[in-house]
């Protein structure tokens, strides 16, 4: 009974991000508001043995192959590493990886990868202490400079970091951050800010363009363009010939969705098809009612026919999904 997750535009997800919590230890302005966000209550979320069930279900049954576990921050759920281990117990064994802000990396990324992670990429937007601060609400760069540093260490490669453009707030740093990450030898993606902020403060006039930060980029540096982008939602260039490069992830102006191979998975169990879904389907229900796994898997499969064929953000009755980014998994 392997059936893929098929859309009604023929798109195959192959690719699950589990959000593992809503909470977060950093406070982006782009994200949440200083004082935080109404938390899941614990009893809404799934437990591990509810995770490694529904993870189980789809690289056996779904077809999924990659695995990706975001948050809110993950590496605020207790025991990590051990669920790591059962989720690479698995078999097939989906690869691997983790979306974090990396404040827990130099304590964790060993432990990690032992657990069999394999990749990490790390959410930094500046490399300028003073600024960092101001844009988390957290004074604690050098947390994260040393997470990532462990992150190499360990061998949880190739390392990526995440930088959001913030208009007047570091939208002058594209060239100083690509700089910093050639030095250090992670690859580099720069994103458009899209509407996901708990406080609906996005503005399309005010968003930091992917045209705009290759501009600035191509101030300083020569970038060619890497083929076969397939279904990653960066599109690659080659800096001044090689090896380096970076990415720049276009969500908005230049969308991925027909490539896109993502399903979500909330962290109170909420089949997600999309960032901007406008539904979700309740697997952490038919978990507690006593479903079998055929039926969780068809409950899945069946999600799967509202995605709709792109985000929507162009058009003029977008409205922002009802939940913020943090909630619903990065
Ligand atoms: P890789 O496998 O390393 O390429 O991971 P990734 O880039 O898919 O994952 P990551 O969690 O690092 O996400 C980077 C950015 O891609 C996010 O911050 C989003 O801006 C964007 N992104 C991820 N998933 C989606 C999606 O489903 N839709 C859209 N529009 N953007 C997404
Ligand atoms: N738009 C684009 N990216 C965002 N992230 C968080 N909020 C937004 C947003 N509104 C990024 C984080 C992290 C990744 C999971 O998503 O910086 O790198
Ligand atoms: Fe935390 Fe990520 Fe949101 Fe920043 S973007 S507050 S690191 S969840």
């Amino acid at each position: 009974w392997r059936v893929s997750l098929v859309d009604t535009y023929g798109r195959v997800a192959t690719d699950l991000r589990v959000s593992l919590t809503d909470r977060c230890n950093l406070r982006c302005s782009y994200c949440m508001p200083p004082e935080g966000l109404p938390w899941l209550p614990s009893e809404r979320l799934l437990t591990d043995d509810e995770v490694v069930r529904l993870v189980g279900i789809a690289v056996r049954a779904l077809g999924v192959t990659e695995v990706r576990l975001t948050g809110g921050e993950p590496t605020l759920r207790p025991g990590l590493a051990a669920l790591v281990a059962r989720l690479a117990a698995l078999r097939p064994r989906p690869a691997l990886s983790l979306t974090t802000n990396g404040l827990s990396l130099a304590r964790l990324a060993a432990p990690l990868r032992a657990a069999g992670l394999d990749r990490v990429n790390v959410s930094l937007d500046t490399t300028d202490p003073e600024r960092f601060a101001r844009l988390t609400h957290r004074d604690r760069l050098g947390d994260v400079l040393a997470g990532l540093r462990a992150a190499a260490a360990s061998g949880l490669v190739p390392v990526k970091v995440n930088a959001v453009l913030l208009r007047d707030v570091n939208d002058d740093e594209a060239p100083r951050l690509l700089r910093w990450a050639l030095g250090e030898g992670y690859e580099l993606r720069f994103i458009e800010q899209m509407p996901l902020d708990a406080q609906h403060g996005w503005q399309r006039s005010s968003m930091v363009s992917a045209p705009e930060i290759l501009a600035a980029l191509r101030a300083e540096f020569a970038l060619r363009a890497v083929p076969g982008r397939g279904s990653a939602p960066a599109e690659l260039f080659e800096v001044d010939g090689g090896p380096g490069r970076v990415g720049v992830i276009g969500s908005v102006s230049a969308p991925f969705c027909a490539a896109c191979d993502r399903v979500r998975l909330t962290a109170d169990g909420q089949v997600r098809t999309c960032l901007f879904a406008r539904e979700e389907s309740d697997l952490r229900a038919a978990l507690r009612a006593g479903a079998g796994d055929e039926r969780i898997a068809e409950l899945w499969r069946t999600a799967m026919w509202g995605k709709r064929a792109g985000h929507g953000i162009d058009d003029p009755a977008f409205r922002q999904p009802r939940r913020p980014m943090s909630a619903i998994g990065g």
